[in-house]
């Protein structure tokens, strides 16, 4: 919405001026409209798009510097609290949180794609047994657009929600079919009775002789961390499948290319690092050495730092607390590694090197430890996260 401001922007020593309009931002700062800013003759320069937005958008608000995270002006720490990931997706796509009759509906309509057609199951075979499971979910995501082409007109609503219920059901279906093709086990089937998470941790771990009797309390850490990471903002993986969507490509090849940005370990890949990090420093003796490496730029300490919350990441708040929930749960609190991580922690919270530069744990740095206390393998984790992210289509 345009306010009665401008903003003057001055140039060719004082001989020119432009005005641009100013914005009223959906929350929070406003914003320089600078589209007729090519008449200028420059461009504007802005790597990483720290003070750029690429599109208008009313679904989630971040403020980095408070720490505050709003799905649809919704709190996360509320939701994390008293909503489950299926109501969340609903939330997101529809504005507002279910009734009951029409939570039912929403759960009903996932379930009825929760299977992949039988001739995707093949198309896992073609990989190699120790391929990374991002490789398998990038392959196999990008080839559900060979395979449900009644519905990928994006300008259609209608055909954006079967797509984005697709995805939604599909993803953990897929990715636990990544890890069990891996570890040479039989693929598995979703069971209808279950809830989101519980199914996700059911289609990993059961095995034909053998049912996964899923904790609540399990079933609730996994279903936080999806909804954790639900959405947020215009990240490098959102702005990469907007960016291949703004041709009018297949949606589903479009998400693939948003779950092979999100592969890296400055995104999405953070979790998996967090836990060889771990495994490289080995125990509590090596960290004063590891800690000077990362002062020396070595390396980096993954986990701590955020492009955007730079006093505290508010999904990191209550993934501490998960953790601590997890780890009492299955007797863990003393397992070294977790330990290790804890030692970490306290050093790197009351480092000045840290503190000067506003680094603190983020949500990758204790969900890699749920999803390790869990029994996922860590080539896993970032598969959780991508099947997490992508139901959206709008
Ligand atoms: N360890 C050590 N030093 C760091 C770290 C870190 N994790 N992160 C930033 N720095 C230093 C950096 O070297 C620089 O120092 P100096 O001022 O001396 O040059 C300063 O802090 C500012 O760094 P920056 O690169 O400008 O920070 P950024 O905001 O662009 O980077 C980041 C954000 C997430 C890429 C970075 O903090 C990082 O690589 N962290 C580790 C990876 C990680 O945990 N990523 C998960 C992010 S949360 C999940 C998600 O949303 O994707």
């Amino acid at each position: 919405m345009e306010t009665n401001r401008k903003v003057t922007l001055t140039y060719n020593e004082g001989k020119d001026t432009t005005e641009f309009p100013v914005l009223k931002g959906t929350l929070g700062r406003d914003v320089v409209d600078i589209r007729t800013f090519a008449k200028t003759g420059m461009f504007t320069f802005d790597p990483g798009f720290p003070a750029t937005a690429s599109c208008e958008s009313s679904i989630t608000f971040i403020d980095g510097d408070k720490g505050y995270l709003y799905y649809r002006g919704y709190p996360i720490e509320q939701l994390a609290e008293q909503t489950d990931y299926p109501e969340v997706c609903y939330l997101l796509l529809n504005g507002e949180l279910p009734n009951a009759e029409q939570r039912a509906e929403f759960n009903r309509g996932i379930m009825r794609h929760n299977m992949l057609h039988d001739q995707l199951m093949s198309l896992f075979k073609g990989f190699r047994r120790d391929a990374h499971p991002m490789a398998v979910m990038v392959g196999v995501v990008g080839a559900l657009s060979a395979f449900y082409h009644d519905s990928l007109d994006i300008t259609n609503p209608e055909h954006r929600r079967i797509s984005a219920h697709r995805l939604i059901a599909k993803l953990p279906t897929i990715a636990a079919q990544a890890y069990r093709y891996n570890k040479g086990l039989p693929f598995s089937y979703p069971k209808n009775g279950l809830g989101y998470a519980e199914n996700f941790l059911h289609m990993m771990f059961s095995t034909p002789c053998d049912e996964y009797k899923v904790s609540p309390v399990i079933a609730r850490a996994m279903d936080r961390i999806f909804t954790l990471h639900a959405d947020h903002e215009q990240n490098a993986s959102t702005s990469t499948v907007r960016l291949a969507g703004s041709s009018g490509a297949n949606p589903f090849a479009c998400i693939a290319a948003g779950i092979a940005c999100l592969w890296g370990p400055s995104h999405g890949g953070a979790n998996e690092a967090v836990l060889k990090m771990l495994d490289e420093i080995g125990s509590v003796e090596n960290v004063p050495a590891f800690m000077e490496g990362v002062k020396n730029k070595t390396h980096k300490l993954m986990g701590f730092g955020h492009r955007v919350y730079k006093n505290m990441d508010p999904r990191a708040k209550i993934m501490k607390q998960t953790c601590d929930e997890v780890l009492n749960e299955l007797g863990l609190h003393n397992d070294p590694q977790f330990k290790l991580a804890m030692a970490l922690e306290k050093i790197a919270l009351e480092d000045p090197y840290f503190i000067e530069r506003k680094l603190y744990p983020n949500v990758d740095f204790y969900s890699g430890i749920v999803l390790s206390a869990i029994g996922i393998p860590v080539s896993m984790f970032t598969p959780i996260f991508a099947l997490g992210s992508y139901r959206r289509l709008d």
